[in-house]
């Protein structure tokens, strides 16, 4: 009786706030929330976390037969039931990412279906970011992603207006699209073909991906390192000076800065490139978090491999992008 009494006035209030935001907005074409900068900020980065890191699995767009996982809107249908407020959701986000497991799961039948997700290592203000967006957007919505990335454009033309944007910037902005690209492109391949096939697929596709991503954007883009894979990747004396740098202010606990110079009537940046939890299986401890066969693998497509022996929080090389200049 006492429950029934509350969901009708869940109820009154639910049809109060749609009959209230149909009148108020009556002039306001924009449809999103009004947020404080620093709240819109963080709302923006829940979704470039969610787009570059999560997506590649729970895609809103892929078909049902395509599915490695299920789609993110069908994830928050079971983990934000009625009255469910943000903070359970976030705890709840945060207590299976940091534990992806059959105890945690709210969907038993995701992972039957799916296989259990492979666990990856976000901080909790990360998590939190990502709670955000899900929590205060309409996923549900059959246009959401489109009108999400409207709305960013929107925000972006608008700053740019204000400022025109740097080489510095406009370097970092091409190095994160090409790794996310990248990186939604080596996470699938891990998933679906295992570590020692991925290694195959970095062999093969890296380079394309890395290489079309330059030419799509009039730009050449490299990754480089002091101790490359493929010796095709070895850093020349200008960058390795950068890397030696960006070492030393790791090893004295400072953060590595990106680097413009002109080098040639060009404009040349560098930013640094740090391994995560998911990379050791391919650049950690040789045998313990590289296993034998895809050791193997390795060894047999880079006779002069370099590029083991990592830990997590480490420099692992670095993007060049070189830039025309304005
Ligand atoms: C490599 C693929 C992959 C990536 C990347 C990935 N997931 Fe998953 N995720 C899965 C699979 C597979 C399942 C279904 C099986 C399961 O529930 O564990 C899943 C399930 C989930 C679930 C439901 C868990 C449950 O069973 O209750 C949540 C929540 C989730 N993912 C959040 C995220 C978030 C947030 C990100 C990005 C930070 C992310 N996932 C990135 C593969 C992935
Ligand atoms: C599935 C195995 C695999 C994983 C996981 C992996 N890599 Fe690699 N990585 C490779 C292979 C293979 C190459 C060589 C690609 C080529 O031929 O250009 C490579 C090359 C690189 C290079 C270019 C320089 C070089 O050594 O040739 C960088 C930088 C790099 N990886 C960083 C990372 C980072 C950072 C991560 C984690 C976010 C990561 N990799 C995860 C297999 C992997």
């Amino acid at each position: 009786m006492k429950k029934s009494i509350i969901t009708f006035i869940q109820l009154n209030i639910l049809i109060l706030s749609v009959l209230f935001t149909l009148f108020s907005c009556k002039n306001k074409p924009s449809k999103e929330i009004v947020q404080s900068p620093e709240k819109q900020l963080d709302f923006s980065k829940g979704f470039q976390l969610l787009e570059s890191n999560c997506f590649a699995c729970h895609s809103p767009k892929t078909t049902l037969e395509n599915r490695i996982a299920p789609p993110m809107a069908a994830i928050k249908e079971y983990y934000i039931t009625e009255g469910v407020t943000q903070e359970q959701f976030t705890q709840n986000l945060l207590n299976f990412i940091e534990n992806p497991n059959e105890e945690n799961s709210k969907i038993p039948s995701a992972i039957e279906r799916f296989g259990v997700m492979p666990k990856m290592n976000f901080s909790p203000k990360q998590v939190k970011q990502i709670a955000d967006y899900i929590y205060n957007s309409k996923l549900e919505e059959p246009d959401w992603y489109e009108n999400h990335f409207h709305h960013e454009k929107y925000i972006h033309l608008e700053n740019l207006k204000n400022e025109d944007i740097s080489y510095k910037d406009l370097g970092l902005k091409y190095a994160m699209n090409t790794k996310s690209v990248l990186g939604k492109n080596l996470i699938v391949a891990i998933k679906n073909k295992g570590t020692e096939e991925a290694v195959a697929f970095c062999n093969t596709r890296a380079f394309n991906i890395v290489d079309s991503a330059g030419v799509a954007l009039n730009t050449k883009i490299k990754r480089v390192s002091d101790f490359p894979r493929n010796a095709a990747n070895n850093a020349n004396s200008t960058e390795l000076s950068y890397i030696l740098n960006g070492k030393k202010t790791i090893e004295n606990g400072g953060k590595m800065k990106p680097l413009v110079q002109e080098i040639n009537e060009k404009m040349v940046g560098y930013y640094p490139i740090l391994t995560n939890n998911m990379c050791m299986q391919c650049h950690g401890t040789p045998n313990t978090q590289v296993l034998p066969a895809t050791l193997t693998k390795i060894k047999q497509l880079y006779p002069t491999d370099k590029a083991t022996g990592y830990g997590e929080n480490e420099l692992r090389g670095i993007w060049v992008i070189e830039m025309d200049k304005k």
